[in-house]
């Protein structure tokens, strides 16, 4: 039997809603709080440049009501790295940002980084803050990795989630299993994330050295049709089945969300 795989709840869409408006709701904490009844083993929250979901006020309030551990996502610039080397949540997932993108688009270059990247994990480390880098499923990516000094990796999961079942889909997801055997190699911790849905989760949680998944834009979908709970027992559910019997759903066929 693989290792537990922990899920970590992405609420950012929370915020979405709450500041297409402006005003307090809904409140992304109260999410946070259902994703912890809800059986989720952790909470992530992206704080981007420009505050477009998750606010800097979020930040205090998640951590003091919500017990499970907080991965923070944010850009390696010294604002962000500040504002994490502050905080102290539990984890930092450093990603690249761009002002006009949707979400966040491919991973970062770790293998091409430049100092920023390198001063970021340092600080992070430093003030005891777990860091992990958002990378493509690249060997390249993962060697630089480890030589960063990151103890973990998640690995972008965008473009296996946008195939269709068939051959293009096998090509992703064998893409992810050699990264997270790879990674298991160098020593780096793998998780998961970006895209995630019932029909895409099972085959990458079945990756044996895969540790945690990050999963948001979907569960929140799909929240308004089921509730957030019930959206977040049912993700949990497929990860433990496919994670005690992952040769059920080899091919990523996976169960589609209704
Ligand atoms: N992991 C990382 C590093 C991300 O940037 C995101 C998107 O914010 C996610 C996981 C969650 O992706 P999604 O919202 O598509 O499930």
């Amino acid at each position: 039997m693989p290792p537990a795989l922990r899920l970590g709840v992405n609420i950012d869409h929370v915020a979405t809603v709450r500041n297409a408006r402006g005003g307090h709701r809904p409140d992304p904490i109260r999410a946070a709080r259902i994703a912890a009844e809800a059986g989720a083993d952790g909470i992530t929250a992206h704080l981007r440049e420009d505050r477009r979901h998750i606010v800097d006020a979020d930040l205090p309030r998640l951590m003091a009501a919500v017990a499970l551990p907080l991965n923070l996502e944010l850009a390696a610039t010294p604002e962000m790295v500040a504002i994490a080397c502050r905080l102290r949540p539990h984890a930092a997932c450093l990603v690249p940002e761009r002002r006009d993108e949707v979400t966040t688009e491919g991973g970062l270059d770790a293998a091409g980084a430049g100092l920023a990247l390198r001063d970021a994990v340092a600080r992070l480390g430093d003030a005891g803050v777990r860091v992990s880098l958002f990378i493509d499923a690249e060997p390249r990516q993962l060697a630089a990795a480890r030589t960063l000094g990151a103890p973990v990796v998640e690995l972008h999961t965008g473009r296996y989630c946008d195939t269709v079942p068939g051959p293009e889909r096998e090509a992703e997801l064998a893409r992810l299993r050699t990264a997270a055997a790879d990674a298991d190699r160098l020593g780096l911790e793998c998780h998961a994330g970006h895209g995630l849905a019932y029909d895409t989760v099972a085959a990458v949680a079945a990756i044996p050295t895969m540790r945690e998944l990050n999963i948001g834009h979907f569960l929140i979908g799909e929240a308004i049709f089921v509730g957030l709970g019930n959206a977040i027992g049912r993700m949990r559910a497929l990860m433990t089945a496919a994670r005690s019997n992952p040769s059920a759903d080899p091919a990523g066929h996976g169960t589609a969300a209704q």
